[in-house]
């Protein structure tokens, strides 16, 4: 499980990389508690890979399945469009997961059957141009059962905001939420704005334990800070690539 987590090594010490190490942290520490904390029904992990019909393993020691492979229940409620792009970096090691995405251009939800419970959603968005769909034009609304995640959002925006903070040159974005599923349904929805369409490259739903409620974590490195730590469906915490 340990390895599951191993998701930015090799990145210069920034700000961005600091965040990933301590949510990694947070995640892997979660994770080996998990086995003590829920003992009922299973919680498994998946990792999908937007528009793809191929399992990929070779990005940080998962399995990948495409959102197109048969018989996985992973497939959205409208097939969209499928995107792929050969512009991008050798050296990205994200190359092979974001070089597919899922273009919606209406609409579109996953409904995906877990145990319910409490889990860590990570969206990621690599921006692209494909046929007539450039996502500096792509703006839309993600939910997840209901809630929220992000409204009007533009990828390419947030990333050059966020490239500008943090003085980074960053090319994908990653979105990261906990949610307690209480049903044993978890719907996430893409919602373009009139006009407009939504795209999505990944999507990881990882297990988080279900009755540790922390208010506050100890920041790495930095013992007696304390940040908060929401584990009810609107904490959010984000990194770019
Ligand atoms: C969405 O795209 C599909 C495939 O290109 C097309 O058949 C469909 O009409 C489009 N729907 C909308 C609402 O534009
Ligand atoms: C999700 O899938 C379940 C099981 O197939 C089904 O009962 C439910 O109606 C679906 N929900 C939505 C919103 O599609
Ligand atoms: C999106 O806009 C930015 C800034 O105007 C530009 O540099 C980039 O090439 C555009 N992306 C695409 C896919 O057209
Ligand atoms: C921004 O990053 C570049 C390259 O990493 C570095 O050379 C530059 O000094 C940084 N600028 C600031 C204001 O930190
Ligand atoms: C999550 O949902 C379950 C079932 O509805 C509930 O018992 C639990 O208290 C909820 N946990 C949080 C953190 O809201």
């Amino acid at each position: 499980m340990v390895s599951t987590m191993d998701t930015r090594e090799g990145r210069r010490p920034d700000q961005g990389f600091c965040r990933m190490k301590l949510f990694r942290l947070l995640c892997v520490t979660l994770i080996t508690l998990l086995p003590r904390i829920s003992r009922a029904v299973e919680k498994t992990p998946l990792f999908i890979n937007c528009g793809s019909d191929s399992v990929i393993t070779d990005v940080g020691e998962r399995n990948w399945v495409g959102d197109s492979v048969a018989d996985t229940n992973l497939t959205p409620s409208f097939v969209g469009i499928i995107a792929s792009t050969s512009a991008i970096g050798e050296e990205d090691r994200y190359r092979n997961l974001y070089k597919t995405a899922r273009i919606f251009n209406t609409s579109t939800h996953y409904n995906f059957t877990l145990a319910s419970g409490s889990y860590c959603i990570r969206l990621h968005f690599h921006p692209f141009s494909f046929e007539s769909f450039n996502a500096n034009d792509s703006t839309f609304d993600v939910t997840a059962n209901d809630i929220k995640l992000v409204l009007s959002f533009n990828v390419p925006e947030e990333i050059s905001s966020n490239n500008a903070v943090k003085n980074l040159s960053g090319n994908s974005l990653v979105k990261e939420y906990f949610l307690n599923v209480s049903s044993n349904e978890l719907i996430i929805e893409f919602v373009p704005v009139s006009g407009s369409f939504a795209f999505v490259s990944a999507i990881e739903i990882i297990p988080a334990p279900d009755h540790l409620l922390v208010d506050s974590v100890n920041r790495v490195g930095n013992p007696g800070f304390k940040e908060p730590f929401d584990l009810r469906g609107r904490a959010s915490r984000q990194s770019i690539d």
